[in-house]
């Protein structure tokens, strides 16, 4: 017989499970009911009998009023809740009229520099109705408070608003790279924001521990996993070290992985994720609050598995990777846009990407039973191996002293540069078929037109800067800046201080400068 066929984690798939796999299976033991602990087969009695998951599509470009007019064309097409995509000089902590913005103003998300931006990107929507995540990680308590000073404006207080910020520094040390300052500041900055939160914005969920973005890198579902549960460690560390009580700040903690187009192991590695967390939290750091013990979890579909070849090809990925997430038990979900490989999504594209989880939650049956692969001779075997897979990779990680220490070691960069040169090798010999690329391919593609950024928004959005920095008071704005530099000197909180600055027009870059002042930046080693 032929060897045995391979999971993308590397796990055996066996030709035919059956009863006696797995071994020894205590379906109480492993799973619970849904909803309650482990969690293993959701993390609500009812999942989507009660409620579908959220259809979150992830979306911003250009200027505020533009990616304004695309969350209200998303809202009117039926999406759940608000993703905003960030530029990357706002991801960076930079403004649109600094030198080194120039050409990316406004080009991979929304550019936002100050409060102006801030209302306009969210004129007209009701705060207190809609949840928004904002990806956004170094500068994220920035956001948050123009978000929230936004929402005070419209008469929204604090503890009516929803949403998310990803504020998951330690990823970008391993993957993507928006970091700014060093891993102890950040550490710090995140415990503020948890402390911040717990206070003022209790229903906010104040990160998004992320695997998707490591995951893209070339990271196997058991990688994915394990560095992200890793890094999750190392935050609930860090706010338990800065004073702060385990179920004051773990409820809000929240997740974001990706879904490949091998769906099966996909819904394996999302019920082992909350099998393992919940241990972790109850076990290792005594969480006693059900839902510190929850892992809620985003998920976005494959960025890298779309092909610019056959762009068409894209939706029927997108719709199994979709339909793994929902199998697996995701609160909320992105589903990516046919075109994405090419250029930034058509209109066209992004509703297509929508209907396709609108017919996932209203045209199948998956809403009308919970975790339906439950007892499943594979399923449970599968979820099994990839709990020891990702167990096995989490010492790995506490053996080098953890998430932080392992990152300055260079551990989860290399495994994961390790098993992304795999994959590439495995496409290029054939060994790994993906349709329309190495096999099933065409001799000339048909022709496609991309959405283009307009070249004019860079120059608009540096005339705003320019008006605002005009018209505000600046000796109060220095003001501001330098009790915000003094908090930062010290222990106390910072967010009131960033808060006060932003309510007086300070821009994100101006924050973002204050704190570089004292904190520094992070300069990778060459191992990072
Ligand atoms: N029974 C009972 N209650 C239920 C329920 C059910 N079946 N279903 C939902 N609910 C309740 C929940 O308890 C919650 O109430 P609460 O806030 O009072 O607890 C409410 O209904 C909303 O449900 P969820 O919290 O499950 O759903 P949300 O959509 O509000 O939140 C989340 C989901 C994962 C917890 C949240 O963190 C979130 O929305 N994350 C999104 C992150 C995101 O969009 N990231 C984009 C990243 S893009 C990126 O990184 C860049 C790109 O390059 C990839």
């Amino acid at each position: 017989m032929g060897s045995l066929a391979r999971s993308e984690s590397g796990l055996p798939i066996q030709p035919v499970y059956d009863a006696g796999t797995p071994a020894g299976f205590d379906a109480n033991a492993k799973l619970g009911a849904p909803g309650r602990f482990p969690f293993t087969r959701g993390v609500y009695p009812s999942m989507y009998t009660g409620r579908p998951w959220t259809m979150r599509q992830y979306a911003g470009f250009g200027t505020a009023k533009e990616s304004n007019e695309r969350y209200h064309e998303l809202v009117g097409a039926g999406t759940g809740g608000l993703s905003v995509a960030f530029d990357l000089p706002t991801q960076m902590g930079y403004d649109s009229d600094e030198a080194i913005a120039q050409g990316e103003v406004g080009k991979v998300g929304v550019a936002i520099d100050s409060i102006q931006d801030m209302r306009t990107l969210f004129r007209g929507l009701p705060l207190d109705k809609v949840s928004t995540s904002m990806t956004i990680n170094a500068p994220a308590s920035t956001l948050l408070l123009l978000y929230q000073l936004v929402a005070a404006e419209q008469g929204v207080p604090g503890d009516l608003l929803t949403g998310t910020i990803q504020n998951d520094v330690l990823k970008e040390y391993i993957a993507r790279g928006t970091y700014i300052f060093p891993p102890k500041q950040s550490l710090r900055l995140i415990s503020d924001i948890f402390a911040y939160c717990h206070r003022e914005l209790p229903r906010w969920n104040t990160i998004s521990i992320s695997g998707y973005h490591m995951a893209e890198a070339g990271a196997t579902p058991a990688q994915e996993i394990a560095f992200t549960l890793a890094n999750a460690r190392e935050y609930v560390r860090a706010a338990l070290a800065a004073g702060l009580d385990v179920d004051d700040f773990a409820p809000r903690l929240s997740f974001f992985f990706v879904a490949r187009t091998t769906l099966l192991e996909e819904v394996a590695k999302f019920r082992a994720a909350r099998r393992i967390w919940a241990r972790v939290m109850r076990e290792e750091f005594g969480a006693r609050n059900p839902k510190s013990q929850m892992l809620r979890f985003h998920t976005q579909t494959a960025g890298v598995q779309l092909t610019a070849q056959q762009p068409e090809v894209n939706l029927v990925r997108v719709a199994l990777q979709g339909l793994g997430a929902v199998l697996g038990g995701t609160q909320s979900l992105h589903t990516n846009s046919y075109d994405e490989a090419i250029a930034l999504p058509t209109q066209k594209a992004a509703r297509l990407a929508l209907r396709t989880q609108q017919v996932i939650a209203y045209e199948t049956d998956v809403t009308k039973t919970v975790d339906p692969f439950a007892g499943s001779y594979f399923m449970e075997s599968m979820t099994d191996e990839i709990e020891a897979a990702v167990l096995e990779l989490m010492q790995a990680v506490e053996d080098r002293g953890g998430a932080v220490a392992a990152i300055e070691q260079g551990f989860q960069k290399s495994e994961i540069e390790r098993s992304a040169y795999l994959i590439s090798q495995e496409i290029d010999n054939k060994e790994r078929t993906v349709v329309g690329v190495n096999t099933f391919v065409l001799d000339e593609e048909e022709p496609y037109e991309p959405l283009r950024v307009d070249p004019q928004i860079e120059f608009d959005q540096r005339e705003r800067l320019a008006a605002l920095r005009r018209d505000r008071d600046n000796d109060a704005l220095e003001r501001a800046l330098d009790a915000l530099r003094t908090a930062a000197q010290g222990t106390e909180n910072v967010l009131p201080a960033i808060r006060e600055a932003l309510r007086g027009h300070a821009t994100v870059g101006e924050v973002s400068h204050a704190l570089r002042d004292v904190w520094g930046v992070h300069v990778p080693h060459d191992t990072f």
